[in-house]
């Protein structure tokens, strides 16, 4: 019995009515542990003192303000879920207290019902975060891929294939959209096979003259072409025994690809101007935003060599497949920049995350860092709303409720605006057929004569102001 006693999660009530604090103890003792402070100085005190799992607060308290509570029992333990409990009057300081970091509010007088659900919807989340370091750590433990973030099912068949193939001596060709993490799919291949030890060389193929190509891949001797003054070692050479990259690999004119699919074929060469053959052991893993296959179709990349790489493909989806990723890697690159700056930005609130994670982000995870590092590299420290995010991320529809909110309207005033426009639209486009217009709008005839009725719509089409 003791034991179970002390598994229950625990709640500090921070209340100065001693009415209420009864009412709460009545309403949560069974299921939780309780602590109790009638007074802000008091529940910072406890909140020291004890293991908490939720703080409840009144915003208002006799000796402290309740939001000097809430920022102190921040600074004491940032992680700590706050709910705050506001009068019926003042939601607009909810608001505030939510900006500093408290998980939600309850308005007085509150349901004993929404109460409880939102107490446990507040630790499963907490447990979801628990779980999702734990598997974070798991995954980088065993896989070595800790610097790859995300749990997708999409990142983990990824991750799978990368640990099957890892230790075969097999080519690797890696497709995706820019941005999304070949060179980490890469590098991670190499971590996970036997090369690790032996060297990891990257080269941009798309990055280098074609003039020069040849010899940075394969070296030349002193005095091969003007200029030439020393030898030169190649990239081939220099990545011996271990892993050679190659990004971009599309951007390869046909002469080199023909250069290319011989070492391949032969793991032996001679460097540019000389003739001796060089014999190498070179892992090739290579990577493509175009799509390879098509550019074969094209006839400007040569089929051969396209199957000599394609022997395991890895197609690393774009982000806004994986929209599940898109929180793990904000958590990841604010805890980056956090550092790399030192500031303390904690994240953000719900209606800006939404809107990270519903972006399209057309430059994928590289476009989602930078986006992160401006914002911790602009503002200090706190939790970020919709107006820090840059424009182009805010979608129109975000932006109107936006707008809409801050008129100060009502729900039921937003509800009925939003209504009145969409029944009018169905109307509109069903030429005020009403039989139609209710069909598109998925309700009966009658239900849309009685809303139209309430929302001052004209059966007619005719304004009615
Ligand atoms: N899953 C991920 N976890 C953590 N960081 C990531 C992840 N994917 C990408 N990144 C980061 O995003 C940036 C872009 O990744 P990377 O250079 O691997 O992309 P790429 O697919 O090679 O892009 P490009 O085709 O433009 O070269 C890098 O800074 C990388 O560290
Ligand atoms: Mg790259």
């Amino acid at each position: 019995m003791e034991v179970q006693t002390e598994l229950r999660p625990s709640i500090l009530i921070i209340e100065d009515d001693s009415s209420l604090l009864l009412t709460y103890t009545a309403l949560l003792e069974d299921q939780f542990r309780i602590y109790t402070a009638e007074s802000g100085e008091k529940g910072i005190k406890r909140f020291q003192q004890e293991e908490i799992n939720i703080i409840l607060l009144d915003l208002r308290l006799p000796d402290m303000d309740g939001m000097e509570v809430l920022r102190r029992a921040k600074m004491i333990d940032e992680n700590v879920d706050v709910i705050v409990i506001t009068g019926n009057n003042s939601v607009r300081t909810a608001v505030d207290a939510i900006k500093l970091g408290a998980y939600d509010y309850i308005v007085k007088p509150f349901e004993n019902d929404e109460v409880l659900s939102l107490l446990w919807r507040t630790l499963e989340r907490q447990n979801l975060m628990r779980e999702v370091l734990y598997l974070r750590s798991e995954v980088s433990r065993h896989l070595n891929l800790g610097n790859i973030v995300g749990q997708s099912e999409k990142m983990c068949q990824i991750y799978d294939l990368i640990c099957r193939v890892a230790d075969t001596n097999a080519t690797v060709l890696i497709g995706g959209e820019s941005g999304t993490g070949k060179e980490l799919i890469a590098r991670a291949v190499h971590q996970q096979s036997q090369r690790r030890p032996k060297p990891f060389v990257a080269v941009n193929c798309a990055a280098i003259s074609e003039t020069l190509i040849e010899s940075e891949l394969f070296g030349h001797e002193r005095g091969a072409f003007t200029g030439a003054v020393e030898k030169h070692i190649g990239k081939f050479e220099l990545a011996n025994t271990g892993v050679l990259f190659l990004d971009e690999i599309g951007s390869l004119r046909l002469e080199m690809q023909a250069k290319l699919l011989r070492i391949l074929q032969e793991r032996e060469f001679e460097r540019v101007g000389g003739t001796k053959t060089i014999r190498i052991d070179v892992r090739i893993v290579a990577a493509s935003n175009e799509n390879l296959f098509d550019m074969v179709k094209a006839k400007t990349f040569r089929e051969d060599l396209y199957y000599r790489l394609n022997v395991i493909q890895i197609q690393v989806p774009p982000l806004r497949e994986r929209k599940g990723d898109i929180p793990l890697l904000i958590d990841h690159f604010l805890a980056k920049y956090n550092q790399e700056f030192n500031r303390k930005v904690q994240g953000f609130n719900q209606a800006a995350m939404q809107a990270l994670v519903h972006y399209h982000w057309p430059g994928n995870v590289r476009e989602l860092e930078n986006v992160i590092e401006r914002l911790v590299a602009i503002n200090a420290d706190g939790i970020l709303d919709m107006e820090a995010l840059p424009m182009d991320l805010i979608s129109l529809r975000d932006k109107a409720v936006d707008d809409i909110f801050s008129s100060g309207v009502s729900l039921k005033e937003a509800s009925a605006e939003f209504d009145r426009h969409y029944i009018l639209k169905a109307l509109e486009k069903s030429r005020w057929n009403q039989t139609e217009a209710a069909k598109r709008l998925g309700i009966h005839r009658n239900t849309l004569m009685n809303k139209m009725d309430a929302l001052d719509i004209r059966p007619d089409g005719n304004s009615s102001i």
